[in-house]
């Protein structure tokens, strides 16, 4: 009878387990749960420490996405919870709670791992009507996963998706991968201003119930309009 009692608790209790995922240091990482985002629940997440959960985010109103600092939970367009957790730090390792309401929830352990091949920022200028390429290095343990790159729009919502497997014929952005140097890089024809901005070079994988983006390198493109130093650079080249 005891035996029967503690089964049918853990069948209530819902979420079995907790499911690991591993970020870089100075990297970012999407989590995106299988649960349907409460428009009339709590959405939230929170760090679990010493058996108390810390809230990071917890909406109660009727917004879709919501931003504290480099945390960020939203609905995605699947309608699932969804956490972003931008420029990792060692210290963000830990136990978070995704959840929704109070009894549907999702336990996902982060960690943080540091990697020579990615550390921190990069910053890249280019100037617009040149060529460019952003060059991403990654860990060498990805040199067979399928990569993606993603744009940052207005430092938060993730725009566009540049998927390696889909070569558009009319697009500006080529991207190949180099496996014997763990180098992908993208290159951008004719560049505009709109090119300006925070990229993301990543890897998705799927745990359990939930699925996650790891990204390692992030790149900061800055585009400039014609300058005089654009001039000397060009000449310098030619001297090169
Ligand atoms: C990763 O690097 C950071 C800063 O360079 C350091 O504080 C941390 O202890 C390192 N972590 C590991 C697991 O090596
Ligand atoms: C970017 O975000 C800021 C602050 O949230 C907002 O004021 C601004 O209008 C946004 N810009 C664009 C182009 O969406
Ligand atoms: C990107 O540009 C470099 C030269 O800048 C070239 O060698 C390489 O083949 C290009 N890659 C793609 C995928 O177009
Ligand atoms: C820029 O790239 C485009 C498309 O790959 C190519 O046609 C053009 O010649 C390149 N321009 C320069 C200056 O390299």
């Amino acid at each position: 009878m005891k035996i029967l009692l503690i089964f049918t608790l853990s069948l209530i209790s819902g979420p079995v387990g907790c499911v690991d995922v591993i970020g870089y240091s100075g990297g970012s990482i999407i989590l995106i749960s299988n649960l349907y985002w409460g428009s009339a629940n709590s959405n939230y997440i929170c760090k679990v420490e010493n058996r108390e959960c810390t809230d990071l985010i917890r909406l109660n109103t009727g917004k879709n996405d919501f931003q504290v600092e480099r945390f960020m939970l939203y609905k995605n367009t699947a309608g699932t919870l969804t956490a972003f957790i931008r420029k990792l730090k060692p210290q963000d390792a830990g136990m978070y709670r995704m959840g929704v309401g109070t009894q549907r929830y999702t336990d996902v352990t982060l960690k943080v791992v540091n990697d020579s091949c990615c550390a921190g920022p990069k910053i890249m200028n280019a100037y617009r009507g040149q060529n460019t390429s952003i060059i991403c290095n990654y860990p060498a343990v990805y040199e067979r996963n399928y990569k993606y790159i993603q744009k940052l729009d207005n430092d938060s919502v993730i725009k566009a998706i540049l998927d390696p497997g889909s070569k558009s014929q009319n697009s500006r952005f080529s991207i190949s991968d180099d496996s014997s140097a763990k180098v992908l890089s993208v290159n951008i024809s004719d560049v505009r201003e709109a090119d300006d901005g925070v990229y993301l070079c990543g890897v998705y994988n799927t745990v359990d119930s939930v699925d996650y983006f790891s990204y390692f390198t992030e790149i900061q493109l800055h585009v400039r309009g014609e300058t005089f130093i654009h001039g000397v650079l060009n000449m310098y080249e030619y001297l090169l």
